[in-house]
């Protein structure tokens, strides 16, 4: 049995393709789940286990556990699809729970290389979604594409850096917008963090009843100066392990270890006997100027769309 194992395997190995495309087995299943409950999610030093998981992960694409896996077993067979979904259409939950991992995997150039060879348009949405992770990676990520980060050319009057007083924001606060329209805005730029009935991802506050709780100018200044007040129980902490990785995200902590919910909805468990440095973040974990890169009217359309979300 164990000889035709090896025996199979070799044959696999040596058409690199047909094992790649080889089936997740009930088996493979069940390795899985046993390693989730057993919390062994190092399957780096045994071939048998990491097959069954790439095979197994790689049949869960689409599903709901699959980013979770691939984050659970840092899969780097994944990084192919990964990628795919970023190209495909970067406004998109999957992407930015991807552009997640895709740094935890420690891929990041991969990223850089997308960036180069993507029109404009996507790059930037790429970029914004980079904005999220917040780790020093990231940032230097940023840096190299800086030329990238203008904002993006959208139709319309650009939103005012003259957002800047209380009687600017009064004044927009006043407007009607086209909440069906502003419901294409928080896809973009908003979707990656809050959830507003079925849309979203769960991460920063909901935002499902916000429209019965902030007024339209209270909702224009959480937008233009998040870090005016950071809500209490999604203040930013950075994390730096011993292993050398660094995580940025809202922490919930247990005796034995830390969960770190990272944008996009990704979480990552750290042991507190693995921690080597925790920092709060002085600002908030929602970017600052994402109403820059929308038109004025886009951004009257998000707050309409806001405002209308209430209690049902
Ligand atoms: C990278 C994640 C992220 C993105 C993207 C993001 N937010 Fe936030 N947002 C947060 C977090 C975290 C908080 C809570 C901390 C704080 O108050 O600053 C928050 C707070 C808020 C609040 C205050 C909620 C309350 O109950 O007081 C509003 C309103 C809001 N965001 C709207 C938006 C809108 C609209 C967009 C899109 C233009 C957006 N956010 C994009 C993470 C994000």
């Amino acid at each position: 049995m164990r000889r035709n194992g090896v025996v199979l395997f070799a044959f696999f190995a040596s058409i690199g393709m047909v094992w790649a495309q080889e089936q997740a087995t009930p088996k493979d299943r069940l390795i899985v789940e046993t390693l989730v409950r057993l919390k062994r999610f190092d399957v780096s030093g045994n071939e048998k286990w990491k097959g069954a998981v790439e095979r197994y992960v790689r049949s869960q694409r689409g599903q709901d556990g699959y980013f979770e896996l691939v984050e659970q077993f840092s899969v780097k067979a994944e990084l192919p699809e990964l990628l795919r979904l970023v190209e495909t259409d970067p406004s998109s939950a999957q992407s930015a729970k991807s552009v997640q991992l895709i740094f935890r995997l420690g891929e990041e150039k991969e990223l850089s290389r997308i960036l180069s060879s993507s029109p404009k348009k996507k790059a930037n949405a790429i970029i914004t979604l980079i904005g999220f992770v917040k780790t020093p990676a990231a940032q230097k990520l940023l840096d190299r594409h800086k030329a990238l980060l203008a904002p993006a050319t959208t139709t319309g009057k650009a939103a005012p850096a003259l957002l800047s007083t209380p009687e600017d924001i009064e004044a927009l606060a006043t407007r009607t917008g086209n909440p069906k329209r502003g419901k294409v805005v928080f896809q973009k730029f908003c979707f990656a963090c809050h959830k507003a009935g079925d849309l979203g991802i769960d991460f920063g506050p909901g935002l499902s009843e916000i429209g019965d709780k902030l007024p339209k100018s209270e909702l224009l200044l959480a937008i233009v100066k998040p870090n005016a007040g950071i809500s209490f129980d999604y203040e930013g902490w950075t994390i730096e392990t011993k292993q050398g990785s660094f995580l940025a995200g809202i922490v919930n902590e247990s005796a034995e270890e830390l969960t770190v919910r990272m944008a996009g909805g990704v979480s990552q468990k750290v042991k507190q006997t693995d921690i080597a440095k925790r920092t709060k973040m002085t600002a908030s974990l929602m970017p600052e100027g994402l109403h820059l890169a929308m038109s004025e009217s886009e951004l009257v359309d998000l707050v309409e769309f806001l405002s209308v979300l209430k209690k049902k």
